[in-house]
């Protein structure tokens, strides 16, 4: 619910748990006066400033240069013509105007594929108009609540309202206000094969800003982030803040800390290389920040996201709640792809329980390495004489569906492509452009190559009866020359969203992974045209524990594809066991990734049986509420505890990457179940092994049985130890 007290000129948004408070200030300011537990009282929230003290107020709800001189702006506006001398820049003093409350209203960027999320009611928006009419500048501030899960979305548009042009120099989607005092940030970072590493930091006085100047998300640093006040938040208390963008194009978040205690966050477009000439009479809307508050800790935060999340963003396609499981050969063949062998893969694929089947690279053009080929998305005849529907149908008739890999957006020099269109790549007069994996990209604000691409995807869809692609893009950019110019950074997301939705739209069975070489676009603006994402190529299950305990911060499980990969694994070396492996990617969306033509019979049984498994705990997985248990004693454990929103079902996953002989699992105390019902406990090779109460589970704590950890049979070195456990209550 949405209310202005036109007597005390405050806004009210109020959440099922949270309100967000606004008021507007004698001088017709915008000010930001409380979000957080709820309230009602629209009395005078903010005193009169004293002059003196003008500079330093840190509570506009959008500051813009002009009005604050010393801390950061949201909005930096400039002349276009240079000649002007007088206005080298401009100072808009925003002002409140009017504002309306709208039952609906979108961001830039928002899905136009027409595949409704799960969750459609209306949610009520409330627009704001700040103004300078001397510089000749609005600014409309967006609110849509979405009250279940106590999310806000912001983002603004802004508009030329005077004679002349000016330049957006730096633009934010939203500005966050903390309350004041101290406060710790946690963020994720990392690089390629180590994505989403947790960090923490407490703010000192000053601006920690990140960027991402690429054309995805990134890998270095991810654009989500949790604030509270140090020592006052865990995983299951205090009040934690969360901030993330709906939007994988050149971003920027910026921190600012005071010495007065007060915290401001913006999160908008990357600020180098940033310019948007607006002329008389145009506007600029932008895309969205996805922001909240929670009382729950770190794990309410991230469970309001991953609610809104599945709710509200991810396509929900009817008749397929969960994701398949996927089969991809990448680790399996590389680019050794043949018809024959993929076929035998898929009937193995299929007979273990397999629901999707996926070929990555290496089945089109003169792609026989990553040297040649990207860019002609046909059939290879030397991969497949008789065509590609041959496998596409073998596929079908399993009972699987197909999937195949795609790199849009590059080219191989040693390409088709490339060879009758030099010109279409990004590229700087007088320079060489510089290839990484061999690889240029194609400049995506032209026309003629976005035509070009969707024609190729349509065809390759339909014609091959597709239904699903992995949709990666393996390399960060150098000299980016476009005929946008420096609007490039905005452009080349919009076309590959623009892409994916017209695809979605043409073919609204596909479904799509965005992959980056692994995790490198992953954020809310992909996840609202695609399905699940490939947060990274690093598919060694230890180190993977770190980066998806990071992934599942901001991101629901329902989106995290998670391979039992081959072992010795390919990037780190490290033997690990195949349970260990199984184990590790049941937290997500379950994927093989091995050659199962090389398997024993024991050891496919072994993934029949994990599969089956998977099948049940599915729906909680995929759909439950996460709770990132304390694993006390365990240390450096990582303990998940998946609830089902009605308490009657849960799944327990344990983790634990180093267990020496002896090593005894303490009781771990399990939260969010019904303490009156009484619960089943089974693993994948024990059904039923035990029944406990909730009551029980949530005090004394998981009965393990099998408390202590035996030494390897075949004396090697200690093992990690895994556990998965289902808990269904006895009707
Ligand atoms: C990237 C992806 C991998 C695989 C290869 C194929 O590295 O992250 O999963 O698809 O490309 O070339």
């Amino acid at each position: 619910m949405i209310t202005y007290s036109a007597a005390h000129r405050t806004f009210i948004l109020s959440l099922n748990r949270s309100s967000y408070v606004l008021q507007i200030d004698d001088a017709g300011r915008l000010r930001h006066v409380h979000h957080g537990v709820q309230t009602t009282a629209t009395a005078p929230w903010v005193e009169p400033t004293p002059p003196n003290l003008e500079y330093d107020l840190t509570d506009l709800e959008f500051p813009a240069r002009g009005d604050v001189v010393y801390t950061e702006a949201a909005l930096r506006i400039s002349a276009v013509d240079a000649a002007d001398a007088t206005a080298p820049f401009l100072s808009p003093q925003l002002r409140y105007e009017d504002h309306e409350v709208l039952p609906e209203a979108a961001p830039a960027l928002a899905p136009t594929h027409g595949v409704a999320p799960r969750e459609t009611t209306p949610r009520p928006t409330l627009r704001i108009r700040l103004a300078d009419s001397t510089v000749g500048v609005t600014v409309d501030l967006f609110y849509r609540i979405t009250a279940e899960h106590d999310v806000l979305e912001r983002w603004v548009q802004v508009h030329n309202i005077g004679p002349h042009p000016f330049r957006i120099d730096h633009l934010a989607f939203a500005s966050l206000c903390l309350p004041p005092g101290p406060c710790e940030l946690r963020s994720l970072h990392g690089t390629w094969s180590r994505e989403t590493q947790l960090h923490t930091q407490r703010l000192g006085p000053g601006v920690l800003s990140w960027e991402e100047r690429g054309l995805n998300t990134g890998w270095r640093h991810h654009p989500a982030c949790q604030l509270h006040r140090p020592g006052a938040a865990s995983e299951t208390q205090g009040e934690v803040y969360f901030a993330t963008l709906a939007y994988g194009g050149a971003w920027s978040m910026r921190c600012e800390h005071t010495l007065l205690g007060a915290t401001h966050l913006h999160l908008g477009y990357a600020t180098e290389s940033f310019a948007l000439t607006l002329a008389p009479g145009a506007s600029h809307l932008t895309p969205a920040v996805v922001s909240g508050w929670s009382n729950e800790g770190w794990g309410g935060a991230s469970r309001q996201l991953h609610g809104f999340t599945r709710d509200r963003i991810l396509p929900a396609l009817p008749g397929e709640p969960w994701r398949p499981v996927l089969y991809n050969g990448w680790e399996a063949t590389y680019f050794d792809v043949a018809a024959e062998s993929q076929i035998a893969l898929a009937r193995r694929a299929a007979d273990l329980g397999v629901e999707l089947f996926c070929i990555d690279d290496g089945w089109f053009g003169a792609r026989r390495s990553d040297r040649a080929g990207l860019g002609d998305w046909q059939v290879s005849p030397d991969c497949f004489p008789d065509g590609l529907r041959v496998v596409a149908d073998e596929v079908h008739r399993l009972g699987m569906n197909f999937g195949l890999w795609v790199e849009p957006e590059m080219v191989n020099r040693d390409s088709d492509l490339f060879r009758q269109h030099p010109d279409w790549v990004l590229h700087v007069p007088h320079r060489a452009s510089r290839e990484i994996r061999h690889q240029l990209i194609l400049d995506l604000a032209r026309p003629d190559v976005r035509e070009h691409l969707a024609a190729q995807l349509h065809a390759l869809v339909a014609e091959h009866s597709i239904d699903f692609l992995k949709w990666d893009m393996n390399r960060y950019v150098t000299e980016p020359g476009s005929v946008a110019g420096r609007a490039i950074w905005r452009e080349h997301i919009a076309a590959v969203y623009a892409l994916m939705d017209g695809l979605r739209a043409a073919h609204p069975h596909l479904t799509i992974e965005a992959c980056s070489a692994g995790g490198g676009r992953v954020d809310l603006g992909v996840l609202s045209r695609t399905d699940q994402t490939w947060p990274s190529d690093n598919t060694d299950p230890i180190d993977r524990l770190a980066i998806q305990d990071g992934y599942s911060l901001f991101y629901p499980t329902r989106t995290m594809s998670s391979w039992v990969a081959p072992s010795p694994n390919h990037t780190t070396g490290r033997d690990t066991s195949r349970s260990l492996r199984l184990h590790l990617a049941m937290r997500g969306v379950l994927g093989l990734a091995e050659n199962l033509n090389e398997l024993s019979a024991a050891e496919a049984d072994q993934l029949r049986t994990g599969i089956a498994f998977y099948k049940r705990i599915r729906p909680i997985v995929q759909g439950g509420d996460l709770h990132r248990l304390d694993a006390g004693l365990m240390e450096p454990a990582s303990v998940w505890l998946t609830t089902h929103a009605d308490q009657t079902t849960a799944v327990l996953s344990l983790i634990l990457p180093y267990a020496p002989p002896g090593t005894v699992l303490p009781p771990l105390r399990l939260r969010a179940l019904n303490p009156d019902l009484t619960y089943t406990l089974s693993e994948i090779d024990r059904p039923d092994f035990t029944t406990a109460s909730g009551a029980a589970l949530m005090t004394r704590g998981i009965p393990w049985v099998d408390t202590v950890h035996q030494p390897n049979s075949n004396g090697t070195l200690p093992t990690p130890h895994a556990r998965t456990i289902l808990l269904q209550a006895v009707s």
